[in-house]
């Protein structure tokens, strides 16, 4: 069936799209997950274990309130763009187009430190809460350049990946190659040629590089390298509490710890002074096998809800997964996929109609709920089987 953006009603379909549009090594890199991907399949299916129960007669009106506060910034939405890495490899505006819808719904965009436009080209070019997303290399040079980089270009909260010392073990990469930048291979030269509208963007426009990282290290801009080998070879595996805390205090602003699974690790980062955490396993593409952010949100939120923004990020695909995470006890949630595939679709107007089918999906979902703002979303609305 031949696609199209304005038949796009949900993640699915963008996805579908996204499949028709790039060469197969981009995609599976995008859609793939760590080993058997069981974490990556029960990120969204966790939502499905749980019911929600709706109350009627609320007296709920046109209007409904979905905006939410968290690390301090408000969001018109109950959900924000994560940091993902690349973007000018799925679509020749990369982050622009994100960064710009984004700005149109009032949400947050996440820039990667693997991101593909200057920190300080997304500064200037939108107004709207921004985060960057840290990877603690092993160069203390590029780790104190990206600092103060992100502080120059005005980002308002920092967040440090720490479910990522070493590259998962992503096999659907490793049967199709993938790689940063794309190896020039016959077998990807063919997929290209399948693809043309992708490689004449790739080819004929700016050339692809890792914009905060290309004066300190080659691989991912120049040498062809694996993203987990690139996790592999150039994060630092001892990054520790002391090391995470020691960043909060150069940052010197609103601070998370993306990547946090663990009770006990959600204390910790409390007692480092962080202000939030997103509860994630990346994806599903790190350590397969971990139980999913949906199914850890309830005792995350029990133990550390009243003291640390905490934030659900991975497997959303549905208001409803939103709403469900929200009155478990979430502040917000965030995911990658689920603007990912649009981007790759459509450029901006397919991150548009990413957030704004989301958007539809929340406000009609609050109505039917009976709820007219998310401080009124809370447990008794849902039931686990
Ligand atoms: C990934 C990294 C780069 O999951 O976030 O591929």
């Amino acid at each position: 069936m031949f696609r199209r953006l304005k038949n796009c009603h949900n993640v699915e379909d963008l996805r579908l799209l996204a499949k028709q549009r790039l060469p197969g090594p981009i995609f599976h890199y995008i859609d793939g997950a760590a080993e058997d991907e069981v974490s990556y399949r029960r990120n969204t299916s966790a939502f499905n274990d749980c019911d929600l129960v709706p109350n009627v007669l609320a007296g709920v009106g046109e209007e409904v309130d979905m905006s939410v506060t968290v690390m301090g910034q408000k969001l018109d939405m109950p959900i924000f763009c994560s940091p993902t890495a690349l973007q000018r490899l799925f679509h020749h505006d990369g982050e622009r187009a994100v960064a710009r819808a984004a700005e149109k719904f009032g949400t947050m965009f996440g820039v990667s430190a693997l991101g593909t436009v200057s920190l300080a080209e997304i500064g200037e070019m939108i107004s709207t809460p921004k985060l960057f997303q840290f990877y603690f290399h092993k160069d203390r040079g590029l780790n104190d350049a990206m600092v103060q980089r992100a502080q120059a270009a005005g980002f308002n909260t920092l967040a440090l990946t720490v479910d990522t010392i070493t590259g998962g073990n992503r096999e659907r990469d490793l049967y199709s190659g993938f790689t940063s930048p794309p190896r020039l291979s016959l077998k990807s030269l063919m997929s290209f040629a399948l693809h043309p509208g992708w490689a004449l963007n790739y080819f004929l426009r700016d050339a692809f590089e890792l914009a905060e990282l290309k004066d300190f290290v080659k691989q991912g801009s120049n040498v062809a390298i694996t993203i987990g080998d690139y996790f592999a070879t150039q994060l630092d595996q001892s990054m520790s509490w002391s090391d995470a805390e020691a960043l909060r205090v150069q940052w010197g602003g609103p601070f998370c710890l993306k990547g946090i699974m663990s009770v006990a690790d959600a204390r910790k980062a409390v007692d480092i002074g962080a202000d939030a955490i997103m509860v994630s396993n990346h994806g599903g593409r790190q350590l397969d096998g971990t139980r999913s952010p949906f199914d850890q949100i309830a005792e995350i939120t029990d133990a550390v809800g009243d003291d640390i923004d905490v934030i659900l990020d991975g497997g959303i695909r549905r208001g409803t997964h939103v709403l469900k995470a929200l009155a478990a006890g979430a502040k917000a949630c965030s995911g990658g996929r689920m603007y990912l595939y649009a981007l790759a679709a459509a450029g901006q107007p397919g991150v548009e109609r990413a957030l704004g089918n989301l958007k539809t999906e929340i406000e009609r979902d609050m109505k039917l709920l009976g709820v007219r703002n998310i401080a009124q979303l809370n447990r008794d609305m849902l039931r686990f089987r």
